[in-house]
């Protein structure tokens, strides 16, 4: 049987209140946490193996580990609540549900790496977790877990929620932390990485909710019983939020290595009237889109899902079925990709506005035999050569649709007309 570390309270009714927080055990881990020095909680958390949730899947300890050690700029602890890729929708989930795991969570990182300072960046658009995390802040404060000498440990700590203003690129960390200093969300060259130059020029380590949550668990069990969870490289659990063509879209939590096809079946209720499964995005709308043949077998973790040729990213699970026309599907991406380009970089902005014009042409009959090379041609002088990662996020979409359906973006070429219609 899995054990739920995420949502094992999502369900019980006004979790998101702190009297109902408390009798589920919640704020038992800071007592545990202040316990222990700053450093031992970063081990503990470097043995637990947990990997960043927000996409890019960077071991947690280690990014904490790279904070100077002596240094006498405040730190910050910067939480990403943007969620703007298409298909994420977990920590939105997660805020809304048990805003106080993700607090308590915040409280057990900030006091490990030093910062007396954290704020929540969330997407402007996520009123209700806003209002409920307003409110949880209030009611931890109220109660002596957040603000001055916390549980007369001596440790001071303020949260700031900090609303964006719906923009998918402050969703990468270096063009929040601009968003968050009042400016205009560019993203920043790297290096130097936030954690020595972050928010405010000072050390900054910025993480997705969904990996917060998970730390007051690995308090609380310990890092090795979190790291037993999982594959060998992936370890514990991981919030899946599927939708497209299923029957029960939602958000689940299983262990990571958890067969996919089981997942759709079993928690996501299978294929909708019984059709077949054409594709599957795995892991949110900038990786790679697999055939139902890529898939069979395939296990949900970062190895498993990096060797069938597509990205475990934010977990988010995009399923289409044989009625789904693969022209027309990369079109909606492509459209918001080009829309979403910050104009920073001339391969993104350029690029991602011109691939979304090739596949509207080849989708109204107008397209040219020769725009099916012209697309992976885009594709590859956008790959690498931008200043964020947003660049490759738009191409690879596009380039998987075209190399694994190629014969769909022919047929519209040829024909003039899409073969499932
Ligand atoms: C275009 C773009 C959008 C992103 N959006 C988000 C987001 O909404 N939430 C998030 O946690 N990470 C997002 N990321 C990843 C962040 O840059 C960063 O890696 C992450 O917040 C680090 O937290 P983690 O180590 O806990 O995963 C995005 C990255 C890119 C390139
Ligand atoms: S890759 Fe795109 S989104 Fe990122 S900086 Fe360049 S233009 Fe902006």
């Amino acid at each position: 049987m899995m054990e739920k570390i995420l949502l094992k309270n999502t369900e019980v009714p006004e979790q998101y209140q702190l009297e109902t927080y408390m009798k589920s055990g919640g704020y038992q881990a800071i007592h545990k946490a202040f316990k222990m020095s700053p450093l031992e909680l970063v081990e503990e958390v470097k043995k637990s193996g947990l990997r960043g949730r927000g996409g890019a899947g960077f071991p947690t300890g280690l990014k904490w580990s790279f904070l100077p050690k002596d240094t006498k700029s405040p730190i910050y602890l910067v939480c990403n609540a943007d969620e703007g890729e298409p298909g994420t929708f977990k920590d939105r989930y997660l805020m809304e549900k048990d805003p106080h795991l993700f607090i308590e969570g915040i409280i057990i990182s900030s006091f490990a790496i030093k910062a007396k300072q954290a704020f929540i960046y969330i997407r402007g658009e996520f009123v209700l977790s806003t209002t409920r995390l307003e409110k949880a802040i209030e009611e931890a404060i109220k109660a002596g877990y957040l603000g001055k000498n916390i549980l007369g440990s001596g440790y001071d700590l303020e949260i700031t929620v900090h609303r964006g203003a719906g923009a998918y690129v402050c969703g990468e960390e270096t063009s929040l932390l601009e968003s968050l200093e009042g400016k205009r969300g560019y993203p920043r060259l790297k290096p130097p990485f936030p954690a020595l130059v972050g928010a405010f020029q000072s050390p900054t380590i910025i993480n997705n909710v969904e990996t917060i949550s998970a730390v007051p668990w690995i308090v609380l069990n310990g890092g090795e019983a979190y790291a037993k969870i999982g594959t060998e490289k992936s370890k514990g659990t991981k919030l899946f939020s599927i939708s497209g063509k299923v029957n029960r879209p939602g958000v689940y939590e299983v262990d990571l290595g958890f067969p996919l096809e089981k997942f759709i079946d079993e928690y996501a209720g299978g294929i909708k009237e019984g059709r077949k499964l054409k594709a599957v995005i795995p892991g949110g709308s900038s990786t790679p889109v697999l055939k139902a043949s890529d898939i069979e077998g395939l296990n949900l973790d970062y190895e498993a899902v990096a060797k069938a040729g597509s990205m475990l990213g934010s977990g988010a699970i995009i399923v289409f079925d044989e009625t789904d026309c693969m022209v027309k599907s990369i079109s909606v991406l492509a459209d918001f990709y080009a829309h979403e380009s910050c104009g920073q970089c001339s391969p993104c902005r350029e690029g991602t506005a011109w691939m979304a014009r090739i596949i509207h042409r080849i989708l109204d009959g107008k397209g040219k035999k020769s725009d099916v090379d012209m697309l992976l041609d885009i594709c590859d002088n956008i790959m690498g050569k931008t200043v964020c990662p947003l660049g490759d996020a738009a191409a690879m979409p596009v380039e998987s649709f075209v190399k694994r359906f190629r014969n769909e973006f022919e047929y519209h070429i040829r024909e003039k007309r899409c073969n499932l219609s």
